[in-house]
């Protein structure tokens, strides 16, 4: 039984099932806000009975530690699979207390491959041919007819079999070549959307486990299973190409029984599984869902079916050397709205309004004629005049569900092979009255914990903060992805810019862990890391010859290291140094190796540093910078030019970045002969840096705020150099009308460079401005999410073609959390923590927390009159430092009100 005290999980999650690893992690906390002490010691007990656990005999592993850690992977004797274990925590807190967590259990699953039985099993009568379309000459796909493409169907899967006496215990592992969805006798089990999602299938193909003891009685049942194309065969190249992962859809089915007497019973796929198509036509990730209600086949989930309209599935030579168990964060539906508004277009079309930008997709109800054709198209946008524009016009992103009605009662339909970027729908071909609460919206999302709140005195900064929430659930979908409608896809810039945000804002830790095994599995043999993971033929396609991209191919750095940051967790530097290591090897070889042409003569001195200047390939630079890609007056966005403006100083400074931070890395692994040579390193690129981009006054040779943001920021540099530059760039906010300039590589660091320069409230005004562009412009603009481009929306209404949803930008609440709120990290974990509440930041109050490791911190702070009011939350073994008119003063756990008189 749960008690009040603890939150225990394994493997990150409460009381999981199916686990594949003998080594799992435990891991507690104490949830009681602000729960006074330290750990001292723990004692973690694990048997196969709770009993055992309760006597403290007959244990499996009894392990003490003398240690804070609050997590310890498994250190017993070898687990078995398919077993339930039991434990618990006794841990003593440094005034000698002993507290008891209550017990929990988890569940191991397939501990090895053997445990497989079942044979893949390929559904699709031929392989469907790949469709690789024309493009333009930065990559993107040229137009096409919709109606010449050809897609495959939804294909459906049949097994019948019985269960001859009472369950004890069922277990179904299951996964699929494409995207599945499972029924047992017609109705839908589990409620994982989109499985096995978006992974790079030859590293790691999840599989799902459900728990189906108590829908197995006695009798016949049919197990039927829908495979779609999903992420395996949709357009998911940039190119618009489809087949990225393969041509055939298949699946893998093991359902295992135990009988109450003990007996056991396996169902495996085979060649005797029964395969048809019914209604749906197809099933795209990208452009969308045609599905003819007549053809239906519904009985063919159901026992005894007697129609002989199926082929039988063929076995496949798979093995099961990628297959892992997805123990949490599935995708599901978080959300169901009805629209808030609805305009009549023209005679048969309809725009509903579901109020905010979203991820998901549309459940409707209809009562139509039989063979009546409804449309459903998808937008974040709207025209002025109520009127329905695409904001996404790219072909093979079309979003378009058409649906044909068989002409029943109320007939309901939900497009489920896919989810689609929108706020707005326009559904047309409905007769009658329309009903717009026939149509509601599931929002998807990957299951993760919120972690942060945030809320203070002016609501514009309120919206903002929901803004970036929304814009992070919409993109932590499977992947990490850069939006929801366009691409879908993992680029790796948008990741490493954002990643901060993402950790305060939920708890991302194995959801990034997950998707970093897919981009070290990318990183090319000389060390390269793509620019999107999965990386798939169709981007290889597309962005023919960029292997890497400064400031995207970092993420292979910088993500470990916040996540270490966050979580505590060394092993995740651990597990990726190597590839790390890799990376940098490869910018160092392409620094020294290579020189544009105008360059290859020189010789001496110069011809020295240039072997540490990065000055060759393609990059994005500091991608989107306002003043170079955006045409405010047409709305037009360019999106190369900052690209060509930017990405010939970029590579340098983050090639300085990632030494500095290997440097610590290191350092924190222990490897202090690696941390000296990155040192070293950093000094080299450093000197050439200043001696290549520095002017005579040591300003960069640079006239973009973003340049001189990312030079500072990476420390390259110091002295005078660094006071010129600071005014420099300080100069260019003003001379801009003290407006940002900054494009995704810079601005997450720009508040922090002005903050850490003595220009804080320079950084509040960039952040309050209401002037295009600024985050609260896009609040002011009605925003409901983070834009691609600050000038999504522009002021007269226009509305341009980029995302909506993109969280890149958002990563301003990085230091809102830390400045405004004043919560900050000093030590891994948070396990020591400042919390400074930024009482000069103009608003008279804030409170916000945060759910760490250890438990919630949080801090609320008021202004009134001349009396500042402060209350703080430090959890149970952490300290924390409160620093309030420059007084210091150290805190252990618990939670403090204090009261001050304000400093001016
Ligand atoms: C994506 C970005 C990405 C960029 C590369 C875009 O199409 O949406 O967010 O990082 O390309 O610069």
């Amino acid at each position: 039984m749960q008690n009040n005290l603890f939150l225990l999980k394994c493997e990150g999650q409460v009381s999981p099932i199916g686990i594949d690893t003998g080594f799992p992690v435990f891991s507690w906390k104490i949830i009681k806000k602000g729960y006074p002490g330290y750990q001292k010691n723990f004692r973690i007990l694990l048997a196969d009975t709770e009993t055992a656990i309760s006597a403290q005999a007959d244990l499996i592993w009894d392990f003490l530690s003398q240690t804070e850690s609050m997590s310890v992977p498994y250190g017993g004797p070898p687990l078995l699979s398919r077993q339930t274990y039991f434990w618990q925590i006794i841990l003593t807190t440094d005034s000698g207390k002993v507290l008891k967590s209550h017990i929990t259990h988890f569940e191991t699953g397939f501990l090895n491959q053997d445990c497989w039985q079942a044979k893949w099993i390929c559904l699709s009568g031929s392989p469907l041919t790949q469709h690789l379309p024309e493009v333009d000459k930065e990559g993107e796909p040229l137009p096409v007819d919709f109606d010449m493409i050809s897609f495959g169907p939804v294909h459906q899967v049949r097994k019948e079999f019985s269960v001859t006496k009472k369950i004890k215990k069922a277990r179904l592992y299951l996964t699929a070549h494409g995207v599945y969805i499972p029924f047992l006798n017609g109705k839908r089990i589990g409620c994982y959307e989109l499985a096995p999602e978006h992974t790079m299938y030859q590293n790691q193909l999840l599989y799902q486990i459900y728990d189906l003891t108590e829908d197995l009685t006695p009798g016949n049942h049919t197990i039927g299973v829908y495979v779609a194309d999903g992420w395996y065969r949709s357009r998911m190249g940039f190119d618009g190409s489809n087949c990225q992962q393969g041509d055939e859809l298949a699946l893998l089915l093991q359902l295992e029984l135990e009988y109450a007497d003990g007996e056991k019973y396996v169902l495996c796929s085979d060649g005797t599984f029964q395969v048809t198509e019914g209604a749906y036509l197809y099933a795209d990730m990208m452009s969308g869902e045609k599905y003819d209600a007549r053809l239906e086949k519904t009985d063919f989930f159901l026992n005894g079916y007697k129609k002989t309209d199926f082929r039988y599935a063929r076995i496949m030579k798979e093995d099961y050397k990628n297959l892992r168990a997805q123990i949490g964060n599935h995708i599901k539906i978080t959300e169901v709205l009805l629209p808030q508004a609805y305009y009549q277009l023209d005679e048969s079309s309809v725009m509903l309004d579901y109020g905010k930008c979203i991820a998901g997709r549309i459940q409707f109800r209809l009562n139509e004629k039989a063979g009546q054709k409804i449309i459903i198209e998808h937008s974040e946008a709207e025209g002025v005049d109520h009127t329905f524009v695409k904001n996404i016009i790219t072909p093979y992103r079309e979003q378009i569900i058409t649906y044909i009605c068989k002409g029943s009662d109320m007939e309901s339909h939900e497009p489920l092979f896919n989810y689609h970027g929108f706020r707005y729908i326009r559904v047309s071909g409905v007769t009658g009255k329309f009903n717009p609460n026939n149509f509601c919206a599931h929002v998807l999302g990957t299951e993760m914990e919120t972690t942060s709140t945030f809320f203070c005195s002016d609501e514009r900064l309120n919206k903002l903060q929901n803004n970036i929430l929304r814009s992070q659930f919409s993109n932590m979908i499977s992947i990490p992805t850069d939006c929801p409608q366009r691409e879908k896809a993992g680029w790796t810039g948008d990741v490493q810019i954002y990643a901060s945000t993402a950790c305060f804002n939920q708890d991302v830790k194995d959801f990034f862990i997950r998707w970093l095994s897919d981009v070290s599995y990318c990183q090319s043999k000389d060390g390269q890391i793509p620019i999107i993971v999965p990386f798939l033929s169709g981007h290889e396609r597309a962005f023919d010859g960029i292997g890497c991209s400064a400031g995207w191919s970092d993420v292979i750095i910088i993500l470990p290291w916040v996540l270490y940051q966050y979580y505590g967790d060394i092993q995740i530097l651990e597990n990726y140094y190597e590839a790390m290591e890799k990376w940098v090897s490869h910018i160092k070889r392409a620094a020294a190796s290579e020189n544009p042409k105008e360059l290859q003569h020189v010789t001496g001195k110069r011809a020295e540093y240039l072997k540490y200047i990065w000055n060759t390939g393609f990059h994005f630079g500091d991608w989107l910078t306002p003043s170079v890609s955006m045409n405010p007056a047409t709305g037009d966005v360019d999106l190369m030019q900052s690209a060509i403006m930017t990405m010939e100083l970029v590579p340098t400074v983050f090639y300085a970045y990632c030494c500095k931070l290997m440097k610590k890395i290191s350092s924190t692994l222990g490897k202090e002969e690696r941390a000296k040579y990155y040192s070293s390193l950093y000094q080299h690129v450093k000197t050439a840096f200043q001696y290549e981009y520095l002017n005579k006054d040591g300003t960069v040779k640079s006239e973009l705020q973003g340049i001189q943001v990312l030079a500072l920021h990476a420390g390259l540099v110091d002295n005078g150099s660094r006071d010129n530059t600071i005014r420099k760039l300080v100069n260019l906010i003003h001379a801009n009308g003290d407006r940002l300039d900054t494009g995704f590589l810079s601005t997450p660091y720009l508040l922090d460079v002005l903050t850490d320069a003595g220009y804080k409230q320079l950084a509040y005004k960039l952040l309050y401005s209401e002037e295009f562009p600024s985050w609260l412009y896009e609040v002011k603009m009605g925003a409901t999410s983070i834009w691609e481009s600050w000038q999504a929306i522009l002021p007269d209404g226009q509305v341009s073609h980029v995302s909506m949803a993109h969280y890149a930008f958002g990563c301003v609440g990085d230091w809102m959390y830390r400045n405004i709120i004043g919560i900050r990290s000093e030590a891994p974990g948070y396990k020591k923590i400042r919390i400074e509440p930024g009482l000069d930041c103009g608003l008279i109050s804030a409170k916000g927390s945060y759910e760490s490791i250890y438990g919630l911190i949080s801090c609320e702070w008021k202004i009134h009159e001349n009396q500042v009011s402060i209350d703080v939350i430090v959890p149970f073994n952490t300290t924390a430092e409160l620093v309030v008119n420059n007084n210091e003063i150290v805190l252990s756990a618990g939670s403090y009100h204090f009261e001050y008189k304000k400093e001016n």
